[in-house]
């Protein structure tokens, strides 16, 4: 099989709608929120939270939350550092769509790796894409264990856990840092949606 040959038979369709005109629709623009950390950092819990707080005042939302699409778009896939990319690429490319469609995109996903999580935000213009840090370190994170992973992976059975036996690299630059440990989920929501807004 000849993946770029196959490419050069297949074209772009373009749609009447365009992201223009969802936007005069619906009345506010288009965004891709990604969430990183580590497990048991918040980002569902942000994610969510966020999501509850915009579609209040009339955003139309959408939460790409790693856990969810790991039970049908990316079931198929694993944890291993190439799984891993895959599973990013896949939910950028998923949140690129959900951007044209006109929704503000919440994508939680521990997305450990820097080469990941910039090569996703190559898929946006800058405007379009901010990165938040939910930083948490371990300890907690691990005294935390709302799903009793951590305990499992130090007992070796879970295998590539991250912070654990797979690493968690640390965003550079996010748009926002919000430290999840020290800071309450609604402090942490309210700081998101000022920015967001
Ligand atoms: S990512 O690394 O590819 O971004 P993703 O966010 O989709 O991960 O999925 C992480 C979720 O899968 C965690 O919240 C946890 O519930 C579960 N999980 C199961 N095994 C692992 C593992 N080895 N490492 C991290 N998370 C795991």
């Amino acid at each position: 099989m000849n993946v770029s040959n196959d490419f050069l038979n297949v074209r772009w369709e373009q749609s009447f709608v365009e992201r223009a005109d969802r936007t005069s629709l619906y009345g506010h623009r288009s965004l891709v929120v990604w969430f990183t950390g580590l497990s048991g950092s918040g980002k569902s819990t942000l994610a969510y939270g966020v999501e509850r707080r915009l579609h209040q005042l009339g955003v139309k939302t959408f939460v790409l939350d790693g856990d969810n699409l790991r039970h049908g778009l990316c079931s198929d896939l694993g944890f291993s550092e190439m799984d891993r990319r895959e599973n990013i690429r896949r939910v950028g490319e998923i949140a690129k769509l959900f951007l044209d469609s006109g929704t503000v995109v919440l994508a939680a996903l521990i997305s450990p790796f820097r080469s990941d999580r910039e090569r996703v935000r190559m898929l946006f213009e800058p405007a379009d894409f901010l990165e938040i840090h939910c930083d948490c370190n371990l300890d907690i994170c691990e005294s935390r264990d709302t799903k009793g992973l951590y305990r499992k992976a130090r007992a070796g059975l879970i295998s590539q856990f991250t912070g654990i036996s797979s690493p968690y690299e640390d965003p550079i630059s996010p748009e926002i840092h919000v430290d999840t440990g020290i800071s309450s989920p609604s402090d942490c929501v309210d700081e998101i949606v000022v920015y967001v807004r």
